[in-house]
Formats: C-alpha cells, structure tokens, sequence
C-alpha cells in the first residue's frame, strides 16, 4: 500500500480515526451534505474523510494561498468533490466558495466566516447550520447572529483550542521553527516575547524549558504581573528590544517593532513573528529605514539587514508566522491539529443530530463535548 505524508498524519490522527470508526457505525450526517472552504493539506483530509465516513456528502474548496496539490488528488480519489485550483486570485476564491454553496449544503463547515457571510446574500432553504473555525470568523459572525439565525458553534473559544494549540502547539513549534530556520541554539540567549496571551504564554513557556532567558514585554498590567508571577523579566518595549538576541512577537496588533526600534536593537539581533499577521514586524519599513545600507539572503528564511554603523539586524521568513513559513514549514503538532478537528466532528455531529438549536448561534464549542473530547484524548495518549 502507498504510504506517505497523507498517511502518516492520517495514522497520527488518533482522536478522527477513532471518531471516523464511531461515525461508520452511528452514521450522524447520512443524507447530509457538508460544505466546506479550509486550509487543504494532510490534517484536513483526515477531518474531511471522517465526516464521510458518518455518511456525509463532503463538498470542499480550499483557502487562498494554501491549498496542496495532493490533498486535492487524495479527497478526489476518495469520493470529495472539490471545487476550484489553488489559487492567490481573491475573484477566483470567492468563485470557489460560492460554488460550493450552489451545491446547497445542509451544514457548513466555515474558516473566517466566508461561507455563512455569503450564504446571508443568497440564502436557501434547508441550512441546519454548522462550525466556525475561528477568532476572527466569531468577530465577523457575531453581528449577524440575528440574521444567521443558526446553530453555529465556535471551535477556537475552545479551552481545549486555546491551551492545546495555541499555548503548547504554538509555543513548540515557535522553538523549533527558532532552531531549524537559523540552525543556532537558544540556550543561554536573551528572548524577549510580545505578548502574553495563549500565544505569547506557550512561546516564553517553551523558551524556557529550552533554557533561553526570557522577558516578556506585555501592555496589560495584569497579565504583565501574570506573566512576572510566572517567574518572567517584564521589561518595558525599549528595554525588552535593548535587551534581546530574540525578539518574538505574538500580539496580533500591527508595528509592534518598527523602523523607530533601530537604535535600540543589539547587533545580530533575530526578528520574528509568530502572530497571525505579517505586520507586528514592520519589516518593509524596517528595510526602508534610512539607516539600513544593505541587505543578505543569509539562508532559506533569513534577512540579514546591514545598519550604517555596522549593526545587523536578522528578521526571518519575512515578518511571516515562522512555523508556518520558511523551509520546510510544519505548523503545529498533528496531534494539537487532531484535537481541534475532533471538536469540529463532534461539533458538526451535534448541529446535524440538533443536539443544538438556534439558541447557539455564534457560541463556543458546548462544554459537554470539550468534555468528551478530552476524555478521549486522555484515554488514547494518556495511559500507557
Ligand atoms: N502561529 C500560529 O500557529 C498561531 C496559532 C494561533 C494563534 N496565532 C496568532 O497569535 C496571535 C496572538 O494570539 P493570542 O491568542 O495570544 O492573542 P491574545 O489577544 O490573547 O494576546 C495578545 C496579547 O498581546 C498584547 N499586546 C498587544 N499589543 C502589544 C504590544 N504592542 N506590545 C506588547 N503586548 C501587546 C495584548 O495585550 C494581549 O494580551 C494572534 O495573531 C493569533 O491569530 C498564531
């Protein structure tokens, strides 16, 4: 049998497989059509071809930028029909999404609030609802419960989301992003995290136990005490940039480190960003800085920016997430990956069995299910 990446990480998605064999037998969705636009690569197969299993009619289209060949050819090949190419083209995509609400899906399973926001521009009947992935699909969403009108569960709002991706998925893969993109140690080194949400927690958290020295730079008075309770530096932005050969940023807010920090930072400095957005460094106006008098590629992933008086200042993959940029970029965890994908299908379970009604418009996930999630993660990693 062929085995390769989209195997292995089907094998590593220990919670779907087991979930994909309850759903064969319980068959949740069968009858249903699920509609979907998300990331497609490895971890989504998985989900995806779980949710088939329950008898679901999967219909998908992939993200902007994200979408990988073979995911496409392996859901093919298994009986998902998805719609549209990889593509950069913002047209093109909205083409896609509304292509596969012309298929009129019974439940949908969202990414950014894309599918739901269009679907409230040309609405049909027999919607029963369905997921969002998202933060910031809740923000979008939030404002239209009214019309939505229903169920709608939010898988971020999980604390399951929330502590076992964002802290520790994230804080691991920061560290070992760090160390594959720059092939230098962090031991000994001065760090310094902005931030400290789930995000920036999990980054100084994990820093530390790779015996880096860490400050936190936070602008919340209590999370910056939060943050010194847990045994962190808390400088101020000057000082925590005065002071590092890492700076990490993980705030979400744009020009967290600007040209304006250029006198401030110690030669040799490593610049790099691990918030959604490529704007919490602002990198294009650090390059355009007056002060800044040249520029190396000094590897996959690294810019070496030479300052006029001899200072270099190394910003990685571009200002990018750096666990999902640069070579060979990973993200996060199969496994953190395998548990937020377990409550999507326990989720869109809930939705087609109407479990929940339209009372859970734009709601977190039900504490019912964070339970039975949990539990089963614990009883297939948890005992040996
Ligand atoms: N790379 C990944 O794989 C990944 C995964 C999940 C989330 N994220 C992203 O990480 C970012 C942070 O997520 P979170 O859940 O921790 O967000 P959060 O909102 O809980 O925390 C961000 C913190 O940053 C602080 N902050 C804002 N501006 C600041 C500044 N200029 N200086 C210092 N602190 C500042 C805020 O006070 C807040 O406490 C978001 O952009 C999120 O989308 C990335």
């Amino acid at each position: 049998m062929l085995y390769g990446p989209i195997e292995w990480v089907a094998a590593s998605c220990r919670l779907l497989s087991a979930i994909g064999d309850e759903f064969e037998r319980t068959r949740p969705f069968d009858g249903l059509r699920i509609g979907t636009g998300i990331h497609l690569e490895p971890k989504t197969v998985a989900l995806l071809l779980a949710l088939q299993r329950g008898g679901a009619d999967v219909i998908s289209t992939g993200n902007l930028n994200t979408t990988q060949e073979e995911a496409i050819d392996h859901l093919t090949a298994n009986g998902v029909q998805v719609i549209g190419k990889p593509t950069s083209d913002a047209d093109e995509h909205d083409g896609d999404l509304r292509g596969v609400l012309a298929t009129r899906p019974d439940l949908l399973l969202d990414n950014g609030g894309d599918l739901f926001a269009r679907w409230l521009e040309e609405p049909y009947d027999g919607l029963i609802g369905g997921t969002e992935e998202t933060t910031s699909g809740r923000g979008r969403l939030t404002p239209l419960r009214e019309q939505l009108d229903l169920p709608i569960l939010v898988i971020n709002d999980s604390p399951l989301k929330q502590f076992g991706e964002n802290f520790h998925a994230v804080g691991g893969s920061t560290l070992e992003s760090l160390l594959r993109v720059t092939n230098r140690t962090v031991n000994g080194r001065r760090v310094t995290v902005f931030g400290y949400g789930s995000v920036g927690k999990g980054v100084a958290a994990y820093l530390r136990q790779g015996l880096a020295v860490v400050s936190v730079v936070e602008l919340d008075p209590v999370l910056r005490l939060q943050a010194l309770l847990d045994g962190f530096l808390v400088p101020e932005h000057a000082e925590g940039l005065r002071t590092a050969d890492v700076v990490i940023t993980g705030t979400g807010a744009p020009d967290v480190v600007t040209a304006a920090d250029l006198p401030l930072l110690a030669d040799d400095v490593i610049l790099t960003n691990v918030g959604h957005f490529p704007w919490e460094i602002d990198v294009a106006g650090i390059r355009a800085a007056a002060a800044v008098v040249g520029e190396h590629p000094a590897g996959e992933g690294i810019a070496t920016l030479v300052l006029d008086d001899g200072r270099r200042i190394n910003v990685l993959t571009g200002g990018h997430m750096v666990n999902l940029a640069g070579p060979r970029p990973l993200g996060n965890t199969i496994e953190s990956m395998d548990l937020g994908f377990a409550l999507q299908a326990r989720c869109l379970e809930a939705v087609a069995q109407r479990v929940v009604g339209k009372e859970s418009c734009v709601v977190p996930v039900p504490r019912r299910i964070d339970e039975q999630v949990a539990t089963a993660y614990i009883a297939l990693h948890g005992r040996r």
